[in-house]
């Protein structure tokens, strides 16, 4: 059995991405939980005929969490409030801290073995969040732990691809830092297929990748941010974890934003981010999870640039997540 969960399934991200991951072959049983239309997204997906068993839980159901992620093998959480225009990430912090908070001790209680996909923003504290819950209930391992910012590099390729006139999914551009606004440091100069880009190109192209979720929260006017993109990326994320943890595929590697003491290669990285304890990398997978962190080599001086500003910024986001739970407890 291969269960995996989504915590706010009936959401903008969280309807496309069940419907990604019922098409996953993978997966078994789908659980879907949210506070609202969780057992129309179940009965209408559960008749596409694929593996996966899908069942709906409702927050007023009896123990409803508590059924959607017992026995999950894998956890993905989109719950909470989406930016508006105007709003950066970190204006969403009030409300999203609480709901992922809560939705990380459900897990710790009934689901401690699971992996965590943390979708919910602002990613560079809920994870933190996720993690400080965890350790409080003596359960954490952080090679389980992972916030997804995979819509980073699929918006890199895209962008960079428009520009070099490679095929954009044959480009690969590593984004490495945390996942919002200068956290986000695109590796230009280790773009595969190589290209030469002027300067003002990176800085055009570097603006774009961080600040590309904008272009989405605009066009849409007040309706959300990204929601069929970060589905798609999602579920790339997803299904690189499962192949990974459940099919034994090795050599998988993503960009993740995890806690860097999960691995010792990880140790590596933190000596060269100020002693950070979260950052995202590329991250090689394997049974347990992460199995690698890349470290960061080579970069340009306009990269070394980027990284020196994302840092204070990084340093606040995971401080202000570790003291959300601090004071709760
Ligand atoms: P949405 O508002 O369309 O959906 C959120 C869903 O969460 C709703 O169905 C809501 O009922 C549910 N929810 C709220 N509180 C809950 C709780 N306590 N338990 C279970 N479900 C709960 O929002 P959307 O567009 O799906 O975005 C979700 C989150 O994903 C936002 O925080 C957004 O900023 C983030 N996001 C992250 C990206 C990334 O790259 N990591 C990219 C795009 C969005």
């Amino acid at each position: 059995m291969v269960k995996v969960t989504v915590l706010g399934a009936s959401g903008g991200i969280g309807q496309p991405l069940s419907l990604l991951l019922k098409l996953n072959t993978t997966v078994t049983n789908l659980a879907l939980y949210d506070l609202v239309n969780t057992p129309g997204v179940a009965a209408d997906l559960d008749h596409i005929n694929t593996p996966a068993k899908v069942k709906g839980y409702l927050q007023k159901d009896n123990n409803g969490l508590e059924h959607a992620v017992t026995g999950s093998h894998l956890i993905v959480i989109p719950a909470g409030i989406p930016r508006k225009p105007g709003m950066t990430r970190d204006d969403l912090f009030k409300i999203n801290a609480g709901i992922v908070r809560s939705l990380a001790t459900a897990i710790a209680q009934f689901a401690p073995q699971a992996f965590i996909l943390v979708i919910s923003n602002p990613v560079n504290s809920t994870v933190p969040i996720v993690a400080e819950v965890l350790k409080r209930h003596g359960v954490f391992d952080p090679r389980r732990l992972f916030g997804v910012t995979t819509l980073d590099v699929v918006r890199a390729s895209t962008f960079t691809a428009e520009i070099s006139g490679a095929v954009s999914k044959d480009v690969t551009v590593p984004v490495v830092g945390g996942h919002s606004g200068v956290t986000i440091i695109p590796l230009l100069s280790k773009i595969t297929p190589k290209h030469e880009f002027t300067h003002e190109q990176v800085a055009a192209l570097t603006k774009r990748i961080q600040f590309g979720g904008d272009e989405v929260v605009k066009a849409k006017d007040g309706a959300g941010s990204a929601t069929l993109s970060m589905a798609h990326a999602g579920a790339r994320f997803a299904k690189a974890v499962l192949d990974a943890t459940v099919n034994g595929v090795a050599g998988i590697v993503e960009p993740a934003y995890v806690y860097l003491g999960a691995v010792d290669s990880g140790n590596q990285l933190k000596a060269t981010v100020d002693g950070l304890d979260y950052f995202s990398s590329n991250i090689e997978l394997g049974f347990y999870g992460v199995r690698n962190i890349q470290p960061l080599e080579d970069l340009s001086t306009y990269e070394q640039d980027l990284l020196r500003a994302a840092i204070p910024e990084l340093k606040k986001s995971i401080d202000k997540g570790v003291a959300f739970v601090e004071e709760a407890s």
